[in-house]
């Protein structure tokens, strides 16, 4: 019987951050029509999902990240019925499509909030967060992701609202049934469309202390903001939160082949936390993002040690997945990158991506490697980055339009798009990786299609070697099927060493030729070679 191949399980997912993947209508913006017309692309590189950064309507203050309709198209991405040819076009080709829903709080300017701080008395009111002030201030200390204060002060009812980001960005009460049945609904709706999932923003975040007590002082983990210096005890990760976890995943459920996976954010960066929240494996996530290598430094062995203590806090019954890049941190390539070794580099990284268990997210311009722009102050476009300029400049640098040629505007528009595009990109861009058999393009493609038509590379089980400074090597183990993965993160030779006498045929390599047999049990890699074997 043929192996089943689930797509959220076995395939891989492609973030797209709309505003820089394709503008069709030539106003600088990417659009709903611009990534239907770039589908036949997806399609080739060989990837199973999509998700979406929000396209709900929304002010931007931060970028879709603050909602004001849930069930709307924000008309710079384009409308309903584009959403809908979107999702129906994807769907014919194969394609899943995840939305990117942002539960823990709403714009300002969602009609929810407009009607909860009309008065005290507003039937909306305890759907947000209202506190009186203590003495003149605010009613605890707790402070906002991107920094300060995150009590908001209303003058008309004289209260207190809180706001985990922006203040523009007023955290919904998940207490309230109301609002539970409320967001539970517009799950549904989207459902009903034929959506195949979420990404569920700051999950973690939904529920706060009902007697909102201080959080301690301290630095919170072992990279401090400078802007942030507490312990997020009693703003986020409050128990009560995996109950309404449990609600959703029912709702999905009821579906068929749905999947929802979260993002845990974790100032301590400790995978424990966003495993906590996979439950038994089958109540709460399908997913948690874990960042702790997005935080890591080019090293074999703190990737292999990181990967090793994720993957064994995976419940049973729960499913791993691995992320090394998204729209809010640098890019891989941009992070581990080392003059001429660059390329090489991401192709380990490439390799290793896709032969984990688990589900590969690839960020877009992932797979011809993009790097972070350069972005000048007077372009910078997220809040973070007005803000914090220069000790931190934004994610601006990380989210800057797709390249898909080395024309003037990298073929993503014929206008000047709303941020720069990164001038690197008349060497990097798709059409002239297409071209060349060696790109970084064409190794995804050839790994990709390679992990998709071989059950042990995308369902198999991953049991690691012997931890060696330079090298990471693991066993992916299916059936009577052994195949070894073997990553040199150096630009030196290395020998690695079996216990038993295997014999090895190359599958797919950096530096080797396919089919080439190797016995013995001492093996030499090349600087940073990366090579499938399988045991014959
Ligand atoms: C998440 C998003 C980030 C956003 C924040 C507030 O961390 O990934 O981009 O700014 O939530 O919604
Ligand atoms: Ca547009």
């Amino acid at each position: 019987m043929a192996d089943e191949y689930l797509w959220w399980k076995h395939g891989l997912i492609y973030q797209i951050y709309p505003r820089s993947f394709c503008d069709s209508n030539d106003d600088g913006i990417g659009d709903l029509q611009g990534i239907a017309s770039k589908l036949d692309y997806l399609v080739e590189l060989g990837i199973d999902g999509i998700w979406l950064s929000p396209i709900n309507k929304s002010p931007m203050d931060d970028f879709g990240y603050d909602i004001a309709d849930y069930r709307g198209i924000d008309p710079i991405f384009g409308n309903n019925e584009d959403f809908d040819h979107l999702l129906d076009e994807a769907h014919k080709k194969g394609i899943k499509v995840i939305l990117d829903q942002v539960y823990n709080h709403t714009s300002y300017k969602h009609p929810w909030f407009q009607e909860s701080r009309k008065s005290k008395k507003s039937p909306k009111r305890d759907w947000y967060i209202w506190a009186d002030p203590v003495g003149t201030g605010p009613p605890n200390n707790w402070l906002a992701a991107f920094g300060g204060r995150a009590w908001a002060w209303d003058h008309k009812t004289r209260q207190y609202y809180f706001h985990s980001f922006l203040r523009e960005q007023p955290d919904l009460n998940w207490r309230n049934p109301e609002v539970q049945e409320a967001v539970f609904d517009t799950m549904r709706f989207w459902l009903n469309k034929g959506v195949d999932g979420f990404r569920f923003d700051v999950i973690n975040f939904f529920i706060k202390d009902k007697k909102l007590r201080n959080n301690p002082l301290g630095f919170w983990g072992p990279y401090p903001r400078p802007y942030d210096w507490q312990q997020h005890i009693f703003d986020r990760d409050r128990p009560e939160v995996h109950d309404i976890i449990r609600g959703m995943r029912k709702i999905l459920d009821e579906y068929d082949e749905r999947m929802m996976v979260g993002e845990v954010v974790d100032e301590q960066r400790d995978p424990g936390l966003p495993t906590s929240y996979l439950g038994f494996g089958t109540d709460e996530l399908h997913l948690a993002f874990n960042f702790a290598l997005i935080y890591e430094r080019w090293s074999a062995k703190k990737f292999m040690e990181h990967i090793r203590y994720y993957m064994a806090l995976i419940p049973k019954e729960g499913w791993p997945c691995h992320v090394l890049s998204n729209h809010d941190f640098h890019r891989a390539r941009s992070r581990y990158s080392f003059g001429r070794h660059t390329l090489a580099r991401s192709k380990v990284l490439a390799m290793m991506l896709l032969t984990l268990r688990g589900t590969p997210f690839l960020y877009y311009g992932e797979e011809i490697g993009m790097c972070d722009g350069v972005v000048k102050r007077s372009e910078i476009e997220d809040p973070l980055g007005k803000w914090y300029w220069p000790i931190v400049t934004g994610r601006d640098p990380f989210r800057t339009p797709m390249q898909w040629t080395g024309e003037k505007y990298a073929g993503f528009s014929k206008v000047q798009p709303w941020l720069p595009v990164n001038s690197d990109h008349t060497v990097i861009n798709v059409e002239s990786q297409r071209r060349d058999p060696d790109s970084l393009f064409n190794f995804y493609k050839r790994l990709i299609k390679l992990r998709r038509d071989t059950p042990t590379l995308h369902a198999g089980e991953w049991l690691p070697r012997r931890s060696h400074h330079k090298v990471m090597s693991y066993y992916r183990v299916h059936k009577d099927q052994r195949m070894l993965v073997v990553l040199n993160f150096s630009r030196r030779g290395q020998t690695i060493k079996h216990k038993h006498n295997r014999r090895w045929e190359v599958v797919m390599s950096t530096r080797r030729s396919v089919g080439d047999k190797i016995t013995g049990n001492v093996m030499m890699c090349r600087g940073y070679e990366a090579t499938i074997f399988k045991e014959w």
